[in-house]
């Protein structure tokens, strides 16, 4: 891996120095000079769309597209290159205290890989403060699906929805006080669906691409499991409930987290990375490079377009970290991130606004049911969410006098059309719909959620620090799924010793610690001094605004502590993913 990298470094160390671009002169909105419409259709012929790198949507290619992979490689291997400086000590250190496992014969023993290891991969937060001595508790289980990965689960909503499985009568009433059908009735039923893991290939590797039942307990108010059933191609599908044996109930939860890990991994490259890549190309072939919403977008894609080539190498190739450490091959995992794109909702734009997407699962503002009493990834994003398009609006208001101002703009018009057309993109506003000042900062908010907020939240910092952590979050199991309950030793499904450390160094090869604290994370959004001395003074002060908002966010998260029940926003870990000082503001792999 490392070589792959400095081979890369080696090759990008004379790049172009820094053109002197505080002589660039202010950014702005298309004047109707020719001049500047030629040198957009120069940079198209420049700018192509070329295959998409390891599958899926089109990469950037032509002269000027290469140019910007090669120029976001190099970013992206230095970011790595400094990541190994801090991943390459943790693992020497885990090797040698390798006697402290023991083997890894007992649950326990998973929780000692983290007891005073990973220190320098995990900073600032270190694992998730309950993550390993909580895991046992369904409330640890079923919140993970309000935070960790909050993109699968949905309500069902009565009239529209059934009951997608039964599962026995006498247990939900035991578990639930109330059935099935009540429940359902009530909008205090959710589901998470992972059986289309069913068709993917397999690796050596077990998954048992699970769905899953939570519901809204009426006497506590919380959101707990209530059933787990297997879905594995010629076997028995098992029911299980937290009515079954600690071990094999424990041993469900373990498995469905196994489909959720996979689920998190490669929605996120559909819905995060496939999306801003497309929505990127089209912007760079319609719009200026001295207009300003391109700045804004190019500051948002730092770096963005590295990704792709490196996770080819690294991950998706036969052999690579997929095919080792999933349940499913890297080949398959291209294929579903391609599908969810197309057509599984992750490539849609306009639905996948903050609240929109939100709302239509049910989860915000249902028609049915009461509201989640937590949901601590809604209320962190929304945080980030707010000030980012609190700052868009001042932008675009001080660009755009008023709504004809955004109709009357021939280059952004393009960007829509472009985008609907050519660039592959899904569910975007088109030149009809871009006709508002709102329109056009909800969009870009959107772009600058998927690219920070919503990346981050399943993975960068999240893996080795809460979503990947063992014994309870593995990325996939190592002996058949049952076909009968009964199990005793649960520490017998997950890796083995053999593998463990480097599957964790793989994990910490994801985190950014080093960019914590310093002008990469999301307070520095837009704090660009080059772009912004080419901006307006109403975009400087909504700049400092927000750098504000997010300090005091920041402030708010890493400042979280247990209450007096144990919980923090309702969840028996606590969750510090979403500080604005400490996860990126860009793309990471
Ligand atoms: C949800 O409802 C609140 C008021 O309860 C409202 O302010 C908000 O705009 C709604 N959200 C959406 C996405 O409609
Ligand atoms: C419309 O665009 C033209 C250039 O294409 C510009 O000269 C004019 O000022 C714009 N009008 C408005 C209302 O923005
Ligand atoms: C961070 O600061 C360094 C040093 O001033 C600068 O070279 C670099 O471009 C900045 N990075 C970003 C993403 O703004
Ligand atoms: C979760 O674990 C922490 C210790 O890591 C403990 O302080 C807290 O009380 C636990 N919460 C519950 C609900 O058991
Ligand atoms: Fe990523």
């Amino acid at each position: 891996m490392s070589l792959k990298f400095l081979a890369i470094l080696a090759a990008s160390a004379a790049a172009a120095p820094l053109v002197e671009r505080t002589l660039l002169p202010p950014f702005s909105l298309p004047n109707g000079q020719a001049l500047r419409a030629s040198g957009v259709a120069t940079k198209r012929v420049g700018f192509q769309y070329a295959p998409g790198i390891g599958g899926g949507v089109y990469s950037p290619g032509g002269t000027l597209g290469l140019a910007l992979i090669a120029n976001d490689e190099a970013i992206t291997t230095l970011d790595l290159t400094a990541e190994a400086g801090v991943s390459g000590p943790d693992l020497t250190k885990a090797t040698l205290d390798v006697a402290k496992y023991n083997n890894l014969q007992s649950l326990s023993d998973y929780v000692k890989l983290y007891s005073d290891e990973w220190v320098l991969s995990s900073s600032p937060t270190g694992q998730m403060p309950g993550m390993l001595t909580n895991y046992t508790q369904d409330l640890l289980f079923s919140m993970e699906r309000l935070s960790l990965n909050p993109f699968a689960v949905r309500r069902l909503i009565p009239g529209s929805d059934s009951v997608p499985f039964n599962v026995d009568s006498t247990i939900v009433q035991d578990v639930t006080g109330s059935s099935l059908s009540s429940l359902l009735s009530a909008g205090r039923l959710f589901y998470v669906d992972h059986s289309d893991q069913a068709a993917l290939a397999p690796t050596a590797q077990y998954g048992a691409s699970c769905d899953a039942l939570f519901y809204l307990s009426e006497s506590s108010n919380q959101f707990l499991p209530l059933a787990i059933r297997t879905n594995v191609p010629n076997a028995n599908k098992l029911i299980y409930t937290p009515k079954d044996s600690a071990n094999d109930w424990l041993l469900a939860k373990i498995m469905f987290n196994v489909d959720d890990f996979f689920h998190g991994q490669f929605h996120h490259l559909a819905a995060t990375h496939y999306v801003a890549e497309v929505a990127f190309q089209a912007a760079e072939r319609t719009l200026s490079d001295n207009h300003p919403i391109l700045a804004v977008f190019k500051r948002l894609m730092y770096g963005a377009f590295g990704i792709r080539p490196l996770a080819v190498v690294v991950l998706l190739r036969p052999g690579g970290d997929i095919d080792q450490f999933f349940a499913h091959t890297g080949s398959a995992a291209g294929d579903y991130s391609a599908n969810l794109y197309s057509t599984g909702g992750a490539g849609d734009v306009m639905n996948n606004y903050l609240l929109t997407n939100l709302e239509k699962r049910g989860l915000i503002n249902s028609s049915a049911g009461p509201a989640l009493p937590h949901f601590p990834y809604y209320e962190d994003a929304l945080a980030i969410y707010n000030s980012v398009h609190t700052f868009m609006t001042s932008f675009v208001n001080s660009y755009y006098s008023s709504d004809s101002a955004i109709v009357n703009d021939s280059e952004l018009q393009a960007w829509m059309t472009e985008a609907n057309g050519a660039a592959g993109a899904v569910n975007f506003p088109t030149s009809s719909t871009m006709n508002t000042r709102g329109a056009l900062a909800d969009l870009l908010t959107h772009m600058a959620h998927i690219v920070s907020t919503a990346h981050h939240t399943v993975n960068t910092n999240n893996l080795i620090t809460g979503g990947g952590v063992l014994p309870f979050n593995p990325s996939a199991i190592y002996k058949p799924v049952p076909t009968a309950k009964g199990v005793t030793d649960v520490a017998s499904y997950l890796i083995g010793i053999d593998q463990v450390l480097n599957m964790i160094e793989n994990q910490a090869f994801f985190s950014r610690p080093l960019v914590a604290n310093s002008n990469r994370t999301v307070s520095n959004m837009f704090n660009d001094p080059v772009m912004l001395g080419r901006m307006n003074s109403a975009t400087r002060a909504a700049n400092t605004q927000f750098m504000s908002e997010m300090n005091a966010q920041s402030a708010a998260v890493s400042s979280r502590q247990f209450d007096a029940n144990g919980l923090c926003q309702g969840m028996p870990f606590i969750w510090r993913t979403l500080d604005p000082n400490v996860i990126p503001f860009t793309l990471t792999i």
